[in-house]
């Protein structure tokens, strides 16, 4: 690829697509490709560098993986129609999210305990969405300070996802770290108020809080601490007490219902100045009506990436039905299955606004750390701004069902590696 053609004038964001002419040249430097990101080889490899317990957090699904199969599936189902001689010389990944022009339509979803995945936990993946621009949303059950990952974060767009406890002043508290440190929306998720059931997580007690790993954020809350001195909880001399006093206030298995959202809805929007709040883990039409209803701003269709309902539809599925019940009037975001830019521009033709990614990013972190998880996001940009060039594509904006050839629902099992 030339690397003056004339697209970089016509982009207000870099042509991702030189990447490929980076890695293909570096053997002239002497240097050599961080690893292959072909997903199947990127999760083989991330298994290798994983301890057990890191590998059982990442891969696990609920019960018999069923939903996790389905999302890739669904994908399947959708082929892009290839488009030629358009002028792709005028492309540009560019688009906006809340208010902030970003790389592409394309973020960093909500993944709890990075502690597992690499001593430093949320801080390089946070440094990694900054120096790409692409929005990093940061898990309440992640292992470090909401403060210390906004400053490793910096200048880049961010999110808080909201676990809300049962106990509001905790939330309040919580809410207000992270609009103090520039999370600019604040998103709720809806379908964890536990882990679903996970075989391998069980059966080997993988539970990261409550072995003394990974209650940072919640340790570093002052109303947090308040409530362990009340318990006469010592999280130095009582670790496993402290994780596990804190994520039972996260995960605690007792679920909100709609009547509480007004509250939140409300106390957001008096933290934040009157910053978006949107719901993460929507998959039936009635659900999304209830949130344009109540003044959400958004939501996200996400199946939790298949680790909390076992048998459920693919979100892909899910995601075509909301669009068309609610697409003109909220803004629609993906996750769930993606594992390169098509589908990618799959979810974005069948109506999502902007989607997310998780286990390719926990893939790279667990194997190189910061450099891992910006080279995996750094293919994946440049895997969509090649794609937009060869397959005729110049705005993702304006994608929309034409461009996808759809086959009927009726799925079989994929072949072991189609699955990833
Ligand atoms: C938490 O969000 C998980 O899926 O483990």
């Amino acid at each position: 690829m030339d690397p003056k053609n004339e697209n970089e004038k016509y982009r207000k964001t870099p042509q991702y697509a030189l990447y490929q002419r980076e890695n293909f040249w570096r053997s002239n430097n002497g240097e050599v490709v961080p690893f292959n990101t072909d997903p199947g080889k990127l999760e083989a490899l991330a298994k290798e560098r994983l301890t057990q317990n890191g590998w059982y957090y990442a891969s696990s699904n609920a019960g018999l993986s069923y939903t996790h199969t389905a999302n890739r599936q669904a994908f399947y189902r959708h082929r892009i129609i290839p488009r030629m001689l358009v002028d792709t010389n005028k492309r540009d990944t560019g688009t906006e999210i809340f208010g902030h022009k970003v790389s592409a339509p394309i973020g960093f979803a909500p993944v709890g305990i990075n502690k597992i995945y690499h001593p430093d936990g949320e801080l390089p993946v946070a440094r990694a969405a900054k120096d790409l621009n692409l929005p990093y949303c940061l898990s309440t059950a992640g292992s470090q300070p909401i403060e210390d990952v906004a400053e490793a974060n910096g200048a880049g767009p961010r999110f808080f996802q909201l676990y809300m406890p049962h106990d509001d002043e905790l939330t309040v508290s919580l809410l207000t770290r992270a609009h103090r440190t520039g999370f600019t929306a604040c998103i709720l998720t809806v379908d964890t108020w536990q882990l679903g059931w996970r075989h391998d997580d069980v059966s080997t007690s993988n539970y990261a809080f409550y072995h003394g790993i990974g209650a940072d954020l919640g340790l570093s809350d002052t109303v947090f601490q308040k409530r362990l001195r009340e318990a006469g909880v010592d999280p130095k001399t009582q670790p496993n007490e402290a994780g596990a006093m804190w994520i039972d206030n996260v995960w605690h298995g007792r679920a909100h219902t709609w009547e509480k959202m007004p509250w939140l809805i409300q106390t957001w929007k008096e933290i934040s100045g009157g910053k978006p709040i949107c719901l993460k883990g929507i998959q039936a039409v009635s659900d999304a009506e209830k949130a344009v209803q109540l003044g959400f701003d958004g939501i996200v269709v996400s199946n939790h990436a298949g680790r909390q309902v076992d048998g459920a539809v693919a979100s892909l599925d899910a995601l075509e039905k909301i669009v068309d019940a609610v697409g003109k009037k909220t803004y629609i975001m993906f996750d769930s299955g993606v594992r390169g830019a098509s589908d990618v521009v799959k979810a974005l033709a069948l109506g999502a606004k902007f989607v997310f990614v998780g286990r390719l990013w926990i893939w790279g972190l667990s194997i190189m750390g910061y450099h891992g998880v910006r080279h995996v996001m750094q293919a994946l940009l440049a895997d969509l701004d090649i794609l937009m060039n060869v397959g005729g594509i110049t705005d993702l904006r304006q994608l929309d069902r034409t461009v996808l050839e759809s086959y009927p629902k009726g799925y079989p099992l994929l072949p072991e590696k189609s699955k990833l």
